[in-house]
């Protein structure tokens, strides 16, 4: 998708999620309603969904998409960079992630990003895997980044 395409179509989305969330404060039904609207409108999305980060485990939580690994192996893989650097994951082949986890062949790219809580503290890591090579971005990155800052919103 073309990168002033996915701008316009990610700000609709966050509007639309803002407008959805706010029924409720659960944080996993929150999670449940961003996978669903995400993974349903970017079509280069295969597979969307959080791991979350329970007594030193990323287990999985709310997904979209084909059957996911359901513990992840501590310190291996994408989601475990983006928990232990504290910052978003971008990567462009995942074949050329050393120790990346694959759920599924089909993977191809992917971007995973922390997800905090209002103490600041990481509950949780947003994972989005595509088919297709090189599919996320910086745009990706900053859109993603403020809808997970929706999760624990007081709205
Ligand atoms: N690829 C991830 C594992 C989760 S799946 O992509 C759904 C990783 O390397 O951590």
């Amino acid at each position: 998708m073309q990168e002033n395409k996915k701008e316009g179509r990610y700000a609709r989305i966050h509007m639309q999620l803002e407008a959805l969330l706010v029924k409720t404060d659960d944080p996993l039904a929150r999670m449940a309603s961003v996978c669903a609207v995400l993974h349903h409108k970017m079509d280069y999305y295969f597979w969307t969904g959080f791991y979350l980060f329970k007594s030193g485990k990323l287990v999985v939580g709310p997904y979209q998409g084909p059957v996911a690994c359901q513990e992840l192996e501590k310190d291996k893989g994408v989601c475990w960079a983006a928990l232990n650097k504290d910052a978003p994951v971008l990567v462009k082949d995942v074949h050329a992630f050393p120790g990346h986890v694959s759920c599924d062949s089909r993977s191809k790219s992917e971007i995973t990003l922390p997800v905090y809580n209002q103490e600041k503290e990481v509950v949780a890591i947003f994972d989005v895997d595509s088919d297709q090579l090189d599919s996320f971005s910086e745009v990706d990155q900053l859109a993603l980044t403020g809808i997970m800052d929706l999760i624990y919103k007081q709205f």
